[in-house]
């Protein structure tokens, strides 16, 4: 294995997007939560910040919310749920500016 070099202030946000069937009686991501991956990818890349700020679809982070994403935010070890595209700009000014 190898330790990589990354930004010393890097900031990686996880988004949940995971899916599931339609038998599933569990609420999911999903489709909001490949809404609110698009905004959060689309802001970072729009200010340059790509190298500073990750942001990654994951699949299930274990506090499921019928109403909107999950998100989190490390190594400041922020967890989110029920994120809409409504709320990125909310989190963008709290938890990634500066
Ligand atoms: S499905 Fe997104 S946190 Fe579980």
């Amino acid at each position: 294995m190898e330790q990589v070099a990354v930004h010393p202030q890097l900031k990686q946000v996880l988004v949940c997007c995971n899916q599931r069937g339609p038998d599933s009686t569990m609420p999911c991501c999903g489709d909001t939560g490949s809404e609110v991956y698009a905004k959060l990818r689309g802001w970072v890349t729009r200010y340059g910040l790509t190298s500073r700020i990750y942001v990654t679809q994951t699949a299930c982070l274990g506090w499921c919310h019928g109403a909107g994403a999950m998100i989190a935010i490390q190594p400041d070890g922020i967890y989110l749920r029920g994120v809409t595209p409504a709320d990125v700009d909310q989190v963008i000014e709290r938890y990634l500016k500066g």
